[in-house]
């Protein structure tokens, strides 16, 4: 069965049990500067899970588009992927245990067709803060699972929350059994021989952890996750996601263009591809910050691994025209972004091998320098990367190569040095500009935030800000934008942002809790963590944006707002010059 066809499968079997279909929410989470991309499918729905009304009922069901990044340098074996569609459904305070399981046994053995003896299903064993889930596990023995099928484990097995705070609670899981001979009598689900694939996941979110430990939720929810590749894996009897008919095209291209046979560098192309298009897609760009370096982490890797391959990296236009035909079936918007794609990899493609032989020779350089150990320095590893791009895995790969090893420990403390100065760095120029705090430099302030919602109205949502300076003479702002602005568009942001300048709107602000104040959809313009509390700015219910102030308090004082210049500031990255005219 082929990826496409289960996912169809499993959301007309929800939408048959009552679930509202609700779309994919974008890989890079709106408002939500605490996250680098969408984990899981219900990292969108954490207010509804809370107890907010969600607008689609309380049963829904989706596929999501998730990256995990933490294993990136485990891609190269047979299972990790940095890219993989979540397949989920949730009750929102509706159906619990009993219900959920049902459902679940009834997908996997009558629609895919997997026996029930190929399955086992762990259930959470119990401790101080929640206990023993007999009602799961009674509720497998009833669908048809039988005793000796099930397995209880602790916290660390069956308990489920995103990172350190936010909903969370027991879970059961299920496991298909590949056949393959057990490694040792005491082979259960829980051990990684290769025998139990884990397959599908149902949470029972009852609680909220946070700092004070754990509370009862307003409402019990479920929370599923079926990962599609591996579904696919599994039931086309295949060893690893990279046979399917999702990786298939791409793997036979490259071993038709390789030089050097490595089946391990042929993944890590084939991976870090999909997911840097996937990515792209939905507008990240690479940087040397967050989301963006996990990007560039990921081109350049892919890149050292196309080299080791020796593939010409001219061909690597044709490997993402193939790598569109084969997701577009999936994923129409790869198509749709196609050129943006496209543009985004070749330059850093571009920018990367300027640097890399340099580099390369920086390195045999520093090794020929070591004579009484075989570990390279952190600060050799972070002299590399800052001096020549290389992110320390590359380096870390480079150095195996050779025998070697790096001091990472000593790389990520140097790393987070490096950020924190440049955090200070540009905050101390969004204070510069601040400081000043004439008259002009506030009504300009406010004229950004009123730019940056005609934008997202006249260009689309995903106009995203991507930095701004003031002065008293002008405003600069730059933006998430694949196109030189028209004519028509530029009259249009100008006309939508004087025509609420006439409307004489008030601005106010508000005090709230950061969590408050990121699920009501407030904008946020740094991706810093946030303190605790926040201020708001609101412009009537055309903007309303994290903010440390000041502004106007109404558009009115703003006088005329004239785009003079729109031009491109980087790749995918467009910056507007705009006056105001008192
Ligand atoms: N949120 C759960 C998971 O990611 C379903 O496994």
């Amino acid at each position: 069965m082929k990826a496409i066809e289960i996912r169809n499968k499993y959301l007309n079997f929800f939408k048959e049990h009552g679930h509202s279909v609700i779309p994919s929410a974008p890989l890079i989470p709106e408002n939500d500067p605490s996250v680098l991309f969408t984990t899981a499918g219900m990292q969108p729905l954490v207010p509804y899970l809370l107890g907010q009304n969600h607008p689609k009922g309380t049963r829904l069901t989706n596929y999501q588009k998730c990256v995990r990044t933490n294993d990136i340098e485990e891609v190269g074996d047979n299972r990790h992927l940095t890219y993989f569609e979540m397949l989920g459904n949730w009750s929102l305070g509706d159906y619990f245990k009993e219900e959920s399981i049902a459902m679940s046994f009834e997908f996997l053995t009558k629609e895919l067709g997997i026996p029930a003896e190929k399955l086992s299903v762990t259930c959470f064993a119990g401790d101080e803060d929640c206990p023993r889930d007999n009602v799961s596990a009674e509720s497998w023995k009833k669908a048809g699972i039988s005793e000796d099928h099930i397995y209880f484990y602790g916290k660390g097995d069956n308990w489920w929350i995103a990172g350190e705070e936010g909903p969370c609670g027991p879970d059961t899981e299920m496991f298909y059994d590949t056949g393959k001979p057990a490694c040792s009598e005491n082979c259960q689900p829980s051990c990684d021989c290769g025998k139990y694939v884990e397959i599908w996941n149902n949470v029972f979110m009852e609680y909220f952890k946070n700092k004070n430990g754990y509370s009862k939720l307003k409402q019990k929810n479920v929370d599923t996750g079926l990962g599609l590749e591996r579904m696919a894996m599994l039931l086309q009897k295949k060893e690893t996601p990279f046979d399917t008919e999702l990786f298939l095209p791409i793997m036979k291209k490259l071993e038709e263009l390789q030089k050097i046979d490595s089946i391990e560098s042929r993944r890590i192309v084939a991976e870090h591809l999909r997911s840097s298009m996937m990515i792209i897609s939905d507008g990240g760009r690479p940087s040397n910050l967050d989301r963006g370096y996990v990007l560039r982490r990921l081109i350049r890797r892919m890149i050292r691994h196309l080299n080791k391959l020796q593939i010409n990296l001219d061909d690597l236009s044709t490997l993402i025209n193939l790598n569109v035909e084969t997701l577009k079936e999936m994923y129409s918007e790869i198509e749709e972004n196609k050129q943006i794609i496209k543009t985004v990899i070749l330059e850093e493609k571009n920018k990367f091998i300027k640097t890399l032989a340099n580099g390369e020779k920086e390195f045999q350089k520093e090794i020929n320098k070591l004579t009484q150990t075989k570990k390279i320095s952190g600060q050799v590893v972070f002299k590399l990367y800052d001096t020549y791009g290389f992110p320390p895995e590359v380096t870390k790969e480079l150095a195996q190569e050779n025998g070697y090893d790096i001091d990472l420990k000593e790389f990520e403390e140097l790393f987070k040095q490096h950020q924190e100065k440049s955090r200070q760095g540009s905050e101390q120029k969004f204070k510069g500009g601040l400081a000043e705090q004439t008259e002009e430099t506030i009504a300009y302030h406010t004229a950004t935030h009123l730019l940056n919602a005609a934008l997202k109205k006249v260009i689309g949502k995903d106009a995203h800000q991507r930095g701004s300076n003031i002065t008293v003479d002008r405003m600069r702002f730059d933006f998430n934008c694949d196109h030189k602005l028209t004519e028509e568009e530029k009259k249009e942001v100008e006309d939508l942002v004087n025509k609420w300048i006439k409307e004489a709107i008030p601005v106010t602000k508000q005090e709230m809790k950061k969590e408050d104040a990121i699920n009501s959809g407030a904008e946020c313009m740094f991706v810093e963590k946030y303190p605790d509390i926040v201020t708001v700015y609101s412009i009537g219910d055309i903007s309303k944006e994290l903010c440390g102030g000041p502004h106007v308090s109404n558009t009115k004082q703003l006088g005329k707002f004239k785009i003079k210049k729109e031009e491109a500031s980087s790749s995918g990255v467009r910056r507007i010059k705009a006056i105001l005219i008192k």
